[in-house]
């Protein structure tokens, strides 16, 4: 048997080889089940109030997911959108194995950003975004995940204003098992004005664009 000493670990990488490969396929399947609305790129759809995912970080999207299944996300009374994701999510995201597989496939798509910028006083924004969110969310809002921030870059104004609402009004990150949400809800609370906010979303649309 001594020839063929080199068959373990040849056989450990078919296997390894073949295991990734079938995940894929597992998140790839799992994604159709996103596609009406979260956009067959991950790209969101605005009317449905669906954001963009792709290319977002893998560990936000599976916690995400994991928070919409245990209730710690869209079972508020006033979060409709939530609710609507909950039920979704309900027959594909069914274990950690299909949460992990479509998190991993959807986190190495393409990233995507708004057609149209929303429109703001880019100095005001630019000031307050560095000011206030930029630490955690990055100089460019492209994300932390030291931090377990999100890139904001590709997600649309209502999306970002509905989360930022949710955030300061107790509707999202307000269950004590979730701590990365709750330290947002904490930042929520320090920019009170709504077109302080309109500005701070200005600024971030603006970020990854040709210049
Ligand atoms: C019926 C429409 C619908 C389907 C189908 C759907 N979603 Fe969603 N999803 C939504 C909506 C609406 C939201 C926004 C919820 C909110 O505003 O809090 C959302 C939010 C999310 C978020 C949170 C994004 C963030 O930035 O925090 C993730 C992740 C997500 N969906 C992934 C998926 C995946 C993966 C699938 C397929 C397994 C899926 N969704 C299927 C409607 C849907
Ligand atoms: C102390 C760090 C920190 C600061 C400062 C901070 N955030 Fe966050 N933010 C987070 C974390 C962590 C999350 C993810 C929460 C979760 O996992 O649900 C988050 C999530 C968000 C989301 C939800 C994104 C999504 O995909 O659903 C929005 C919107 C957001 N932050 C906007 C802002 C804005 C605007 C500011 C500045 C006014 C800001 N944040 C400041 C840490 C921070």
């Amino acid at each position: 048997m001594k020839g063929f000493r080199w068959l373990k670990p040849l056989l450990g990488c078919v296997l390894l080889l073949g295991s990734g490969a079938l995940w894929a396929a597992d998140g790839r399947a799992g994604f159709t089940s996103c596609i009406a609305c979260h956009g067959s790129k991950g790209e969101g759809n605005t009317t449905l109030g669906a954001p963009a995912i792709a290319g977002q970080d893998a560990a936000y999207l599976q916690r995400q997911l994991q928070h919409f299944r245990a209730g710690r996300r869209g079972t508020h009374r006033s979060d409709t959108f939530g609710a609507q994701m909950r039920a979704a999510g309900a027959t594909t995201l069914r274990d950690d194995a299909a949460v992990a597989a479509v998190a991993a496939y959807v986190a190495a798509l393409p990233k995507t950003r708004q057609a149209a910028p929303a429109k703001g006083d880019l100095r005001n924004g630019n000031n307050l975004y560095h000011g206030k969110c930029g630490a955690c969310h990055g100089g460019n809002a492209e994300g932390n995940p030291a931090l377990n921030a999100p890139r904001l870059a590709g997600l649309d104004a209502g999306y970002l204003k509905r989360q930022f609402a949710y955030f300061r009004d107790g509707v999202r990150g307000a269950d004590p098992k979730d701590v990365p949400g709750r330290q947002m809800a904490m930042m929520a609370r320090t920019l009170p004005a709504d077109r302080d906010l309109d500005d701070v979303i200005a600024f971030i649309h603006q970020q990854g664009r040709p210049k």
